[in-house]
């Protein structure tokens, strides 16, 4: 698939099927989520596959009406990202990470593997973080979803691009 293709057909999915994606798979869409523009190449972004634990932990620390937020595929990667240093730093790693959140989506896409990227409200939670043992330096960024859709994906409509594109003198 070209990457045209893939930025086009990158579409949010939310009911998978419960086929996982192989972990050597995860690894290698990670690697290539690396391939990021990073300045200063602080290498900010942290990846952890959710295993069988974790992912009970989350649900056990979910409130009632959010447990079935935790699993959405079988496969989930929880992305965050470094935050030290001074401002300027921490808001470039911070860029750095949603830029490689996108590559681990667009990569996925390329091998034909559906995603969902999901904002980490249950991972971020104080209970959550003390159980994953995520350092108090790690911003949150994403979880990953990742597995095979068992829908028809819709399309959000795109806003038309003069709507956001200018040329300056
Ligand atoms: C930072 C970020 C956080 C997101 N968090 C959520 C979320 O928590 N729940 C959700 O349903 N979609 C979430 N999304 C996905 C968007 O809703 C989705 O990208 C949008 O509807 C457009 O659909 P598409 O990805 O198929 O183009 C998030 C997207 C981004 C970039």
């Amino acid at each position: 698939m070209d990457l045209e293709t893939a930025i086009r057909e990158r579409r949010t999915t939310k009911n998978f099927t419960d086929e996982p994606v192989d972990p050597a798979v995860v690894r290698e869409l990670v690697e290539l989520a690396t391939w990021v523009p990073n300045h200063k190449m602080t290498a900010p972004w942290r990846f952890r596959l959710v295993g069988p634990e974790a992912t009970a932990s989350l649900i056990d620390i979910a409130p009632a009406d959010k447990k079935g937020k935790v699993v959405k595929a079988q496969t989930r990667v929880l992305v965050s990202c470094v935050v030290v240093g001074d401002p300027g730093r921490r808001e470039e790693d911070l860029f750095s990470t949603a830029a490689a959140v996108q590559n681990l989506l667009l990569a996925a896409t390329a091998r034909g593997i559906d995603s969902f990227w999901q904002t980490p409200t249950i991972p971020a939670l104080p209970a959550s973080r003390f159980k994953l043992g995520i350092p108090d330096d790690e911003q949150l960024v994403a979880v990953v979803h990742l597995g095979f859709s068992r829908d028809e994906r819709t399309v959000p409509p795109r806003v038309d691009v003069d709507t956001v594109y200018s040329e300056l003198p």
